[in-house]
């Protein structure tokens, strides 16, 4: 099989936390490694602008996400990592793009239409607050994966409406100009877990019921000790099906380590002792890259020449990629 290209990026919003990195860093790491695989990974800054209109947290966001997967391993010889503002090609495809994505389209993102029923039920303007970066969202980010000619890209399934239309127009663009872009696949990875959080639903920033990354050891026991479990006293036994502290330790432990601690819910193992052990389980994964990462923090200039070379890296993709299109579209020098 010939090599597969995956590309992912992140919106650089938010500090990440145990659902970010048992859902998609981790096993992104994980798959980077694989041979017959090229990887690259970015940071959506310009994706972050929709959303947050703080200028610090944007910077600052950016720094912790970067120092996150650095510390959490990632291999930047045998991968592209870059930020996308450091792109100059991706917002000059975006408006390329954006001139022949139908509105149509656009109209039918889930991220809009949720914006507009809400100000419909709250009575309002369709569309209050909703501006035309919400809007042609999708149109960025068909640029981000159709500029580095990716085939596979890992997301959530929130985002596969996304992937499809820069697929759609990909297609779209390949009819009507040049046939540059390849048809990009949304890959959603079943295999890997949909963390629960503290209060039991999906873990989510928007739920506020987080536990952290690299917060540090003690905000790490503190949030584990506060996973919901229900009455049964120690001795009782326990359902590892319906318990949060189960999930979360499958999550971390291998298939002995699994057994074992179905057996001692069967036992009727105390909530106290079985957190005591996830707390001890997960840390002892985290503890390395937590100092890494607090060494990484502690020296951004280090960050931002990895991501400069990161960039450097990516152009020499986009850059003629881009001189192909302008051609395409007849923005072409005189003679
Ligand atoms: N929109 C994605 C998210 O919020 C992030 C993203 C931006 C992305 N550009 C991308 C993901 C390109 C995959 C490919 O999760």
């Amino acid at each position: 099989m010939s090599t597969r290209r995956v590309l992912t990026g992140i919106t650089t919003t938010g500090t990440p936390h145990l659902g970010n990195y048992v859902g998609a860093i981790r096993p992104a790491i994980a798959a980077s490694t694989v041979a017959d695989r090229e990887s690259f990974f970015f940071l959506a800054d310009y994706h972050a602008l929709i959303k947050c209109s703080d200028p610090d947290q944007v910077q600052r966001s950016t720094l912790e996400i970067a120092a996150t997967w650095l510390a959490l391993g990632l291999d930047t010889d045998n991968t592209v990592f870059y930020r996308q503002s450091d792109i100059p090609e991706i917002p000059e495809l975006t408006w390329i793009l954006n001139c022949s994505a139908a509105k149509g389209l656009m109209n039918r993102a889930h991220a809009y239409k949720a914006a507009v029923q809400s100000n419909e039920d709250a009575g309002e303007d369709p569309d209050f607050g909703v501006t035309m970066g919400l809007f042609s969202y999708p149109v960025l980010m068909a640029a981000d994966i159709l500029m580095f000619k990716a085939h596979d890209i890992p997301v959530g399934r929130d985002q596969i409406q996304h992937v499809e239309m820069a697929r759609d127009i990909a297609q779209r663009f390949n009819h009507n100009f040049t046939e540059l872009f390849v048809l990009p696949e949304a890959r959603v990875d079943d295999n890997v877990a949909v963390l629960q959080g503290l209060d039991g639903r999906k873990m989510s920033k928007s739920y506020n019921n987080t536990i952290p990354l690299f917060e540090g050891e003690k905000k790490l026991k503190k949030a584990i000790n506060k996973i919901k479990t229900n009455l049964l006293e120690p001795g009782e036994p326990k359902d590892p099906n319906d318990s949060t502290v189960f999930q979360l330790w499958c999550a971390f432990a291998d298939e002995q380590g699994i057994e074992d601690m179905r057996k001692a819910f069967a036992e009727g193992i105390a909530w106290g002792e079985a957190k005591k052990q996830l707390f001890e389980r997960v840390n002892e994964e985290l503890a390395g890259p937590r100092a890494e990462y607090e060494r990484l923090l502690a020296d951004p200039g280090h960050i931002e020449q990895v991501l400069r070379q990161g960039a450097d890296k990516a152009r020499t993709h986009s850059a003629p990629l881009m001189a192909e299109i302008r051609e395409a579209v007849g923005i072409r020098p005189m003679t």
